[in-house]
């Protein structure tokens, strides 16, 4: 047998009304997993839908005058174009729980665990939600209201087939205890073993009175329940009885993404009926939190729901797609604004990427004539190379541990770092001074970390790595993530410059604020922060004992500074301002918690502060002298 598909789903959405962002979140989540995936090689089979039966959506046909099947299919084809076109979802499979491959597979696993005792027929007395189509009992309910949503539930008596759920409880548990990452992140784990501890019950799994479902076999009063109908989504989409090669090259799912409310279903109901069908439980689940608007939940029915193509009509799919992957830790529920959407995009995309890439593919231009070239037998020791082949690495074991918002933390800093690079090498004062070896490694280097962010990017960005590459002059676009490798391209590269990568936002009128304005026209690449992050900043005096130049570096100054501790040495980008001689004895003000860097061989531990416009800078000093060590705040 070949290697094992990687197999991943979302929720398949309800189509009662148009999708929002949040489902868009979800969504755009499993479709970068997914690339990644492609992109290693991997045969990838990647599934979202819609769950389209039920009694939420039967009403809300009524509602409209229309026939259920005709109002689902109204809905599901905007789900599919514009909306996932739009966001550039590259689903496999788009499974309709109204398709008779569907009706099939779980018509046969009703009468699989019916011949096996694990569904029995009974009367159910109890409580029902309808928009979360939950039953729920008498303890469970909170003064009339559904504890997950809360709103008022209603009461229910009739006969209904029953799921064994009770007797699978300790197997369950074991399954979740034994397999830590299976339930994930680690908080919903432990809500799951609280909820366990509770006890389970037996699950209604049929309505009577109502038609617009799958039938119970043999018993066409019933209708089965709607979550037990979507859960067997999964199944069908890997070719459940349809394909058995297939289907074992896919089955279990690697990673099932969830929102959050829909845990429990994810993680008790739906292994136990895979326990009861004899087959293999997927790897790993992944709840994660909520968009939220204020601090409420983003959704239809609150009437606060955010559309996708809006905003990709204003901003462009790839500031969506960035903005929801690298806002809010995955995980972690988010508040969203479109100020912050626009933030995000000015600051990360058009501002460190964007240039990055324009005063690149600029300086390759103007310095030597379009054509950058790696010198023979340069050495080793430089920066970028290093720093490229860290997040690498760093974005393969956040991508590993489906952690994509910190993937992209470790992005960004790799593209401020190649900022930095510019200018600390100042290749402009290399060209100036016909350094052409030194400028051609330095100009090679960035145009080489740039090619290997496109290549990075385009798990996430489905536009921005080929407008990238062609400013880069490669035509190709990336097919594999091994292209991440340093110098996998070549050791030559004609750029022909283009279009900024990403055009700066103003922001919205109507909805931004006066602090984003601000930010906005102060140019700074800073939003509002706490005072405690602020105190995070570890900023103190210290004395200079003694400066020297870098050899080969015309504006640095490498520094010993006694920060009233111990001497560090900080190399600083001064030179053209400040003597060597002229600072040693001057008090300073430092950055003492920056993490250490490597600037042309040096470990510079600090930074020193100073202010600069229009090319004039000075340097940040106490007022009179004070000890070194003394903490400034
Ligand atoms: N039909 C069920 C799922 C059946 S899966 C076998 C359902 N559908 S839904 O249309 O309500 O979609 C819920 C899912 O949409 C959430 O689990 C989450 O993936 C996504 N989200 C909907 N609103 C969301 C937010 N406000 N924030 C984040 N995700 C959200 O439940």
């Amino acid at each position: 047998m070949g290697q094992k598909t990687w197999y991943v789903t979302t929720p398949i959405y309800y189509p009662s009304d148009k999708l929002h962002i949040g489902h868009a979140y979800t969504t755009v989540a499993a479709d970068a997993l997914a690339r990644y995936h492609r992109l290693r090689g991997q045969s990838v089979w990647f599934v979202t839908g819609s769950d389209e039966h039920g009694q939420k959506i039967q009403k809300r046909a009524e509602e409209k005058g229309m026939d259920p099947r005709a109002f689902v299919d109204e809905i599901v084809s905007q789900i599919k174009d514009p909306l996932w076109k739009r966001l550039a979802i590259s689903y496999d499979d788009f499974i309709r729980t109204t398709e008779s491959r569907h009706h099939r597979v779980v018509q046969a696993i009703f009468r699989n665990l019916q011949a096996h005792g694990d569904i029995y027929k009974g009367t159910y007395e109890g409580w029902y939600c309808l928009p979360c189509e939950t039953f729920w009992t008498q303890t469970k309910v909170v003064q009339g209201q559904c504890p997950d949503c809360g709103r008022p539930v209603e009461r229910v008596r009739q006969e209904s087939y029953f799921f064994r759920l009770s007797a699978y409880a300790e197997r369950i548990r074991q399954h979740i205890l034994d397999h830590p990452d299976f339930i994930q992140p680690v908080s919903r784990r432990n809500e799951m073993l609280g909820f366990l501890d509770e006890g389970l019950e037996d699950l209604s799994i049929s309505r009577t009175g109502m038609q617009w479902g799958i039938e119970v076999p043999g018993d066409p009063d019933h209708v089965i329940y709607v979550w037990f109908d979507a859960l067997l989504n999964y199944l069908t989409a890997a070719s459940y009885q349809a394909d058995e090669e297939d289907f074992q090259a896919k089955w279990p799912p690697n990673l099932q993404i969830v929102g959050k409310e829909i845990v429990r279903f994810h993680t008790i109901i739906w292994p136990i009926m895979l326990m009861a069908a004899g087959l293999a439980l997927p790897d790993h689940v992944f709840g994660h939190g909520w968009l939220l608007i204020g601090d409420t939940k983003m959704s239809k029915s609150r009437g606060n729901a955010v559309d996708p193509i809006q905003l990709i009509d204003r901003y462009g799919v790839d500031a969506v797609r960035y903005y929801l992957l690298r806002e809010v830790p995955f995980g972690a529920d988010g508040s969203y604004t479109e100020d912050a959407l626009v933030l995000r995009t000015n600051v990360d995309l058009a501002n460190d990427l964007g240039n990055l890439l324009n005063r690149t593919v600029a300086m390759v231009e103007r310095f030597v004539d379009g054509r950058v070239k790696l010198p023979p037998g340069v050495g080793g020791d430089r920066t970028l190379p290093i720093a490229v082949a860290n997040t690498v690495k760093a974005v393969e074991d956040k991508m590993d541990a489906f952690n994509l918002s910190d993937a992209l933390v470790a992005l960004g800093g790799l593209v401020r770092q190649a900022n930095r690079e510019i200018e600390l090498s100042q290749p402009w004062a290399l060209a100036k001074n016909k350094q052409s070896t030194a400028l051609h490694v330095v100009l090679y280097d960035l145009t080489e970390t740039l090619r290997v962010l496109s290549v990075l990017l385009s798990p996430f960005l489905v536009e921005a790595p080929g407008r990238m590459r062609a400013q880069l002059g490669i035509l190709e676009p990336v097919h594999s993530w091994n292209e991440t490798a340093w110098g996998s391209f070549g050791d030559e590269f004609h750029v022909e410059p283009g279009p900024a990568l990403f055009p700066r936002i103003d922001p919205p009128e109507n909805v931004a604020s006066e602090e984003v304005a601000a930010t906005m026209q102060a140019d700074e690449k800073t939003q509002e922060i706490d005072v405690d992050l602020f105190q995070q900043v570890e900023l103190g005096v210290g004395t200079v004992q003694s400066a020297e130049v870098v050899e080969g570096a015309d504006r640095l100054l490498r520094l010993s500074v006694n920060d009233g501790e111990r001497v560090r040495t900080i190399v600083s980008g001064i030179r053209a301002h400040y003597g060597a001689d002229s600072m040693v004895g001057k008090q300073v003000v430092l950055v003492k918690n920056l993490k250490p860097v490597k600037i042309r061989g040096i470990v510079s531990e600090g930074m020193l502060l100073a202010a600069s416009k229009d090319g004039v800078l000075t340097l940040v000093v106490p007022d009179t002298p004070i000890e070194p060590g003394a903490r400034v705040k």
